[in-house]
């Protein structure tokens, strides 16, 4: 008992003794690191300085006596306390779990924790290293996605997530939004007769939603002007002629703007019998199709 005859603190030197008799440790024998697989204690564990660190151990029913220790310091024997810190505290103690929280984790709490338990009156430990990370001296890093020549398919949500082995990851949504000038994905020349309603009508995608305007020749057309209304919805752009007349037929430019651009397309309304490039081969091919297409459904159901 020489260490202990000119140590400072008494106090200290009754746990170690006390922990000689708890747990017949002999003489200057350190405790020593045991059966590797019992009791299991977690890996090591990492904190923060000033969060709380729990130190878990795993037992079983066999154990008669169960212990945490700071190097050879008993912190608890069982439910009973040893340390006289007051961030010690016991979290579990039940035939299958022992733990206990050290709160406001302090760069001196790093070091050796040892979970000392009686199995069939041997003693066996299991030990833990407590790392404790300086507050002041963490590192901040940026991490960058770039992603270059971005394309309108690469919109969406991207996922960041930082990860250290201190907690669980931190992970931040960033919604990407690729910004594009608009360009007509439908613009359809029709056919109607006067006195019918006619409608024609323009698609444009575009990021931000592209605003239209309709002209024909130099005359821009809005809503109750020459019996038309213009009506815009989403991507879509509707230039509806209530009453069709003879002086309605021709060549309408719909113009599709955002803030990064405008293009247009010409779109003809065209009355029966109109020969108008390439639409009536089209129309007749479409018919074809549409033709071929129920032909075949026929068949398909009759058999
Ligand atoms: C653990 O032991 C070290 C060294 O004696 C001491 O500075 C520290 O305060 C102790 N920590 C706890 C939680 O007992
Ligand atoms: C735990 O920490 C100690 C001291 O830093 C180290 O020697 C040991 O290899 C570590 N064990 C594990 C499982 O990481
Ligand atoms: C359409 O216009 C013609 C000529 O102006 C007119 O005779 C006819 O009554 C109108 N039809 C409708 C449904 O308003
Ligand atoms: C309408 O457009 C078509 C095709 O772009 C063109 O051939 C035709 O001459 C135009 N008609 C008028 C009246 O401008
Ligand atoms: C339509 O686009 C052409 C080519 O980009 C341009 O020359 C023309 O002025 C545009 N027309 C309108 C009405 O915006």
């Amino acid at each position: 008992m020489g260490v202990c005859g000119y140590l400072f603190l008494p106090w200290k030197c009754l746990v170690v003794v006390s922990l000689r008799l708890l747990f017949l440790v002999p003489t200057g024998v350190p405790v020593r690191s045991g059966d590797a697989t019992f009791p299991k204690a977690m890996d090591n564990v990492t904190v923060r300085q000033g969060e709380s660190a729990t130190l878990r151990c795993t037992i079983d029913d066999r154990v008669t006596r169960v212990a945490w220790l700071n190097r050879s310091t008993i912190l608890y024997a069982g439910n009973d306390k040893w340390s006289i810190d007051p961030r010690v505290i016991i979290l579990v103690n039940t035939p299958t779990q022992y733990s206990i929280m050290i709160q406001n984790v302090d760069v001196y709490d790093e070091g050796p924790y040892t979970c000392s338990v009686q199995t069939d009156n041997h003693p066996k430990t299991s030990r833990v290293h407590l790392i404790v990370q300086d507050g002041q001296g963490f590192v901040s890093e940026d991490e960058y996605l770039e992603i270059s020549d971005i394309k309108r398919d690469q919109s969406g949500e991207y996922e960041c997530s930082a990860l250290n082995d201190v907690a669980a990851p931190d992970v931040r949504k960033v919604k990407i939004t690729v910004n594009y000038p608009p360009y007509i994905s439908k613009a359809k020349n029709t056919g109607v007769s006067v006195g019918q309603k006619g409608i024609l009508s323009c698609e444009a995608s575009a990021v931000p939603t592209a605003e239209f305007q309709w002209f024909k020749e130099d005359t821009r057309l809005a809503t109750g002007l020459d019996g038309v209304r213009v009506e815009s919805r989403g991507h879509i752009s509707t230039l509806t002629f209530f009453n069709v007349s003879e002086k309605d037929y021709g060549n309408y430019t719909c113009v599709a703007t955002n803030k990064l651009g405008n293009t247009n397309a010409s779109i003809t309304l065209y009355g029966p019998g109109a020969v108008i490039d390439g639409v009536n081969s089209a129309s007749r091919a479409l018919a074809c199709l549409w033709l071929s297409g129920t032909l075949f459904a026929h068949f398909f159901i009759k058999f």
